[in-house]
């Protein structure tokens, strides 16, 4: 029920598409051999930040980790998890959606659900129904924000073979300060056709587990806006004491709004993944939490 093309021996593959448009800005920001030479062994890990330097690092480093985490839960090979996936699954099958992926970064995660999703209907094993996604996206780096954008240009052609229609904008937008997020939450919900408001929060933990009085306003806010709305909001983040301390703060916020149900998924023993531009083993993991609204 997996294609062969992203799971094969027990190892994740990325998906073709995602690795071509990859490869195509890592030429053009002349930063392709770093990425093939990139020792993870080597590195605490990036996790993005304002400046044009801390983002490209993050790009060469992190991209396909962030890809990879998500894609495992979409793909989901070993059936682990199964409300997770297939919620996931069915929220983006067809209609209309309003996604707002925040911070979005360089755009990993939510193009590797769509291009997971694009092989799952390329290979008949998801009905191939229209769905329209229209994407608001933010972050705090401009050169993330351009990134993202050329990325979602690249690979709209790829998703529409398959009735992905996907329309997208970015915003700057900073997550410490409440106005800024007033501001980004206003055009995510101006989308009225919507039939689900589906926030994205991915690998955000890194930062928000370091200056948590920082983030809690923001994060209450956005808990806020659609706690009245049919949406949901899902968090992937690596397994980590960030993690951790990250969900605890999401907890104990969400708990005034009484109408959500959380689904979590934690990996125990992880998995392995090959990065598509070096063929190196790679191991991975997750920790997933997705707050839906009922009622
Ligand atoms: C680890 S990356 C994750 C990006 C993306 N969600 C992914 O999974 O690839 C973290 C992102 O958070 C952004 N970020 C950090 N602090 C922020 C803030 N205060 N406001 C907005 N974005 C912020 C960084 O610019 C970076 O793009």
């Amino acid at each position: 029920m997996i294609p062969k093309s992203v799971w094969k021996d027990n190892k994740l593959y990325q998906p073709e598409t995602l690795t071509s448009i990859f490869r195509e800005k890592s030429e053009d920001l002349g930063v392709l051999q770093q990425v093939i030479d990139f020792d993870g062994k080597q590195s605490k890990g990036a996790i993005g930040g304002q400046d044009e330097s801390e983002t490209i690092r993050h790009f060469i480093e992190r991209f396909f980790a962030s890809a990879a985490r998500v894609q495992f839960v979409v793909i989901d090979p070993h059936k682990t998890l199964n409300d997770i996936s297939n919620d996931i699954k069915a929220s983006f099958g067809s209609g209309n959606i309003s996604v707002l992926d925040i911070p979005c970064g360089t755009g990993a995660s939510i193009l590797s659900l769509l291009c997971n999703i694009r092989e799952m209907r390329v290979h008949k094993l998801l009905p191939c129904l229209p769905v329209h996604i229209s994407i608001t996206a933010g972050d705090y780096s401009e050169t993330a924000l351009e990134i993202y954008a050329d990325f979602i240009i690249k690979i709209k052609p790829y998703l529409e073979e398959v009735n992905i229609f996907i329309d997208c904008n970015t915003h700057m937008w900073n997550a410490k300060n409440v106005s800024s997020t007033d501001e980004i939450m206003n055009i995510f919900l101006e989308k009225k056709e919507s039939e689900e408001y589906y926030i994205f929060m991915s690998a955000f933990s890194g930062e928000v587990a370091n200056n948590i009085n920082d983030y809690e306003d923001s994060i209450s806010y956005i808990q806020a806006r659609v706690s009245n709305l049919n949406s949901c909001i899902l968090h992937i983040e690596p397994e980590s004491n960030n993690a951790e301390k990250f969900y605890k703060l999401l907890l104990k916020l969400i708990k005034k709004f009484i109408c959500y149900i959380v689904l979590e998924e934690k990996s125990d023993k992880g998995f392995l993944w090959i990065h598509p531009l070096n063929n190196k083993e790679i191991k991975g993991g997750y920790y997933i939490k997705l707050f839906k609204r009922y009622g």
